[in-house]
């Protein structure tokens, strides 16, 4: 989907009574609400938010739903954020790397090292005393609202050669999310590193301007990209992590009753998707192996070395790292 094309989609079907800014507005009025999402219908997330919509629309007796649209087709993450904040669309899953971009204390959780693993990290993004203050702080400035996450998995660098040490990295450019933490973690590994939406990944893999990507296997496999990049080397350097926004005002026009299920909804839609990540994984790698590629282990130590001086480097404030911290405290 090209830009030009999800503009002219918003205005054919951002300005009637389907936008729920214009509805919702009597409180508790109801809406139909959209979901921007770059993920395939494959993927959990999409899986987890369609039954959200779906329990949504029983639990309020369809004066709520969602529809969730996939693969970017209402925009790459950073225009979802920006079409949310300005309620064109409701809601969207961003990755913490588009958040770290407004607000630099969502850096603490887009840092290597800050989640054990997929339990931890929905442990501590899930724990209002902790994130309480990270998830209203856009508010004010952005008129968006964060109401928790996904995982993003663990990720691991992907391109046609084997990685089993930063040197083999040396020369290589390497897609990342849109952040500077990233851009420096992926030069810490060796590489020189290209910020890129999501969705022009497979092209600029597959055409050369990209010699290599990080991501989990879900995503590797379901963007295809283990076509176009077969070795995937474990360098685990990542636990990444997806955040649901919603327009703030839509939000808080909701009846309290209809918001109450609405989170209701949330909260099971995050923990469905915790429940499918370990599968769709499991999945991802046989089928990607199944089409051709191959997985290979890394040296964990000269990674971990690698990218040990990113803290003091990316987190220099005290609100970071409070949060970096907090994250640390809740490992078991
Ligand atoms: C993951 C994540 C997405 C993100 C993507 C990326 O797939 O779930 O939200 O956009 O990585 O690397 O851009």
């Amino acid at each position: 989907v090209t830009a030009a094309f999800s503009v002219l989609a918003l205005a054919a079907c951002g300005n009637g009574s389907d936008s729920s800014g214009s509805t919702a507005g009597g409180g508790g009025g109801g809406a139909d609400m959209r979901l921007a999402l770059n993920q395939t219908e494959e993927h959990p997330s999409f899986i987890a938010l369609d039954n959200f919509g779906q329990k949504l629309s029983e639990d309020t007796e369809d004066r709520y739903s969602i529809e969730v649209y996939p693969n970017e087709e209402l925009g790459a993450q950073a225009e979802a954020l920006q079409y949310v904040g300005d309620g064109s669309v409701d809601l969207a899953i961003v990755s913490g790397t588009q958040l770290e971009n407004l607000n630099a204390d969502f850096a603490a959780f887009n840092m290597p090292g800050a989640f054990d693993s997929v339990e931890h990290q929905m442990e501590v993004i899930h724990d209002e005393e902790i994130v309480g203050d990270l998830y209203t702080s856009l508010e004010e400035s952005n008129n968006v609202t964060i109401l928790g996450g996904f995982t993003q998995g663990t990720r691991s660098i992907y391109s046609d050669k084997e990685i089993r040490t930063p040197e083999d990295m040396a020369g290589m450019k390497v897609r990342v999310q849109e952040s500077p933490l990233h851009i420096g973690m992926i030069e810490a590994m060796g590489g020189s590193a290209t910020p890129m939406a999501f969705g022009e990944v497979y092209t600029a893999l597959q055409s050369g301007v990209l010699d290599g990507a990080e991501n989990n296997e879900v995503s590797y496999f379901t963007q295809k990209h283990f076509e176009v990049a077969p070795v995937y080397s474990r360098t685990n350097h990542l636990v990444g992590l997806d955040y649901l926004i919603i327009n703030t005002d839509v939000l808080e026009s909701m009846s309290e009753e209809d918001r109450q299920a609405f989170l209701d909804g949330w909260t099971a839609a995050h923990q469905e998707h915790t429940q499918l990540w370990a599968e769709a994984t499991d999945q991802a790698i046989a089928d990607a192996e199944a089409g051709g590629a191959t997985f290979v282990d890394v040296d964990a130590e000269a990674f971990a070395e690698a990218i040990a001086p990113l803290q003091e480097e990316f987190l220099t404030t005290d609100s970071q790292k409070a949060l970096f911290d907090a994250a640390r405290a809740a490992a078991k």
